[in-house]
């Protein structure tokens, strides 16, 4: 265990004197000649960063990785994923507007949510690893504190999004900055709502980099979203909680409800209701959260990789332990019944509120069939996957109302379709729709250019294991925003990935 030296202002939401901590940390680089200050905040310890890491974020300067994967045998296995993505923000957001301490286990410990518990601690709330688990001391709505410097997303729209919403309510300036990828997004979706409750944005422009102020007199606004998102949903919601009165977000088709489920956990006032056949979330505002212990199940967007690779895989059984099968996610694991693969929930269970069950897949033959855009909100993540499935299935599968994956980490669709046509995969796009040719086999041999973008490295990465030549995606790199032990647990699994 090696000593690093931590200064930093003590987060009891009155406290605000300056005191010196001596914690530990262990595996951490020696803090030797830099100057102290200079570096990151990691769970509440400065940490010398790492040689081989720049201070920003990971993600901007490295190498390109390249990785390929092999035609494999029978996958077979029982694992774990790591926690999910969209919980793991929030618990780390909600843990510092609570007062008190929430104690997270199962924190997807991947480059975006540490992105996000770098910004969370830049605002104040302190953040450290105990028993195996990560504690954040909250500071209570309204009492985070400004930033010293830029926040910096890395490729996180999640965290960028949902923090605007969180910064709204506060007294506070903030920049914020994000990667080449991010940088790409669209904030007005966000902006939009969040001004006409009172915040201001510094500069005309809908992308990053951007300077936000927050304000301690929002105004409760009812929003109805023109886009199915979650992330623009929770953005007024988080900011909701600050507002004096009712804060009320109506969408057409619901998408993931998390954020509404843990505000009631921790202790806020929700309402939800269908009005003219919409779904009304309503958050009262002046909101007191108490810190509450969060068990992050794992992630289904995650496990929708491995579960892919043992429906094309023949002779594969793979099952996934402990997934999140809250309906307004699990819209793939449908599909992929629809299409003929043999899907199991076993043991349905409940923890903090979300439903969660082992997903056991068997390969079987599959059929291709008609995706309805009713459905894309729940499994907006799992498309790019979802297609390397068609490719091997009989019969044409076609993906209706696809117009928000444009807008994702890369442009989804056109870089799906061109990673399907570079391994000779009949493929289209038709205005919103994907059209998959499915002929029960791909032939591979392709390079699929991933744009920044860890699911569609992921998803030609399975494709290649049941293509007849190899299948290279040209950077694995960002693959570690999201799932860092994806090619581990792959290849314990059976899958043949190879680095060149
Ligand atoms: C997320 C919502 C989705 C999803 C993203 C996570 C969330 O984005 O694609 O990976 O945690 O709220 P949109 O809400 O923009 O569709």
């Amino acid at each position: 265990m090696k000593k690093v030296r931590c200064y930093r202002t003590c987060s009891a939401t009155l406290s605000k004197r300056k005191i010196k901590v001596l914690k530990t940390s262990s595996g951490m680089p020696s803090p030797t000649r830099v100057d102290s200050r200079q570096w990151p905040r990691v769970y509440g310890c400065r940490v010398a960063p790492k040689p081989t890491r720049p201070r920003q974020n990971v993600s901007h300067n490295q190498q390109p990785k390249p990785l390929v994967a092999h035609r494999s045998g029978p996958l077979s296995g029982r694992v774990s994923v790591p926690g999910d993505k969209s919980i793991s923000h929030r618990a780390l957001m909600l843990g510092a507007l609570a007062t008190g301490t929430t104690r997270i286990t199962g924190l997807l410990e991947a480059e975006d949510v540490l992105n996000t518990a770098k910004v969370v601690e830049a605002l104040g709330a302190r953040i450290h690893r105990r028993d195996g688990g990560i504690e954040v001391l909250g500071r209570g709505v309204g009492g985070l504190v400004q930033p010293a410097e830029a926040l910096d997303f890395g490729n996180s729209g999640t965290g960028c999004r949902l923090m605007m919403g969180v910064i709204a309510g506060h007294d506070i300036e903030a920049r914020l900055v994000g990667d080449a990828s991010l940088s790409r997004r669209p904030m007005r979706r966000v902006l939009t709502p969040l001004r006409q409750m009172g915040l201001g944005v510094l500069e005309d422009r809908e992308t990053l980099p951007l300077t936000i102020r927050g304000t301690s007199s929002l105004v409760p606004i009812e929003y109805a979203t023109p886009v199915p998102s979650a992330q623009v949903k929770s953005a007024v919601l988080f900011a909701g909680l600050s507002a004096s009165g009712e804060t009320t977000v109506i969408e057409r088709e619901p998408t993931r409800d998390h954020t509404e489920r843990m505000f009631a956990y921790f202790g806020a006032e929700v309402r939800t209701s269908i009005r003219d056949g919409r779904h009304a979330i309503t958050v009262v505002g002046d909101a007191e959260l108490e810190g509450r212990p969060v068990k992050v199940p794992a992630d289904p967007s995650s496990a929708a990789f491995l579960a892919a690779a043992a429906a094309i895989v023949p002779g594969s059984e793979v099952t996934i332990e402990g997934v999140l099968v809250n309906e307004t996610r699990t819209g793939f694991y449908t599909t992929l019944r629809e299409m003929g693969a043999d899907v199991t929930f076993l043991e349905p269970r409940e923890e903090n509120g979300e439903p969660i069950a082992d997903i056991r897949v068997r390969h079987r033959s599959l059929k291709g069939v008609v995706v309805p855009a009713a459905r894309a909100p729940s499994m907006i993540d799992e498309y790019p996957v979802l297609s390397a499935v068609a490719a091997f299935a009989q019969g044409e599968t076609r993906m209706e109302g696809l117009a928000e994956l444009k807008v994702k980490e890369s442009d989804r669709l056109a870089a799906t379709a061109a990673g399907l046509v570079a391994n000779g995969i009949g493929a289209r796009v038709d205005g919103d729709t994907l059209l998959v040719d499915g002929r029960g086999k791909a032939l591979g041999g392709g390079t699929v250019v991933t744009h920044m973008d860890h699911r569609i490295a992921m998803a030609f990465l399975i494709l290649g294991l049941g293509a007849d030549r190899p299948v290279e995606v040209d950077d694995i790199t960002f693959v570690a925003t999201s799932f860092p032990a994806f090619s581990g647990l792959m290849t314990g699994l059976g899958a043949k990935l190879e680095a060149k």
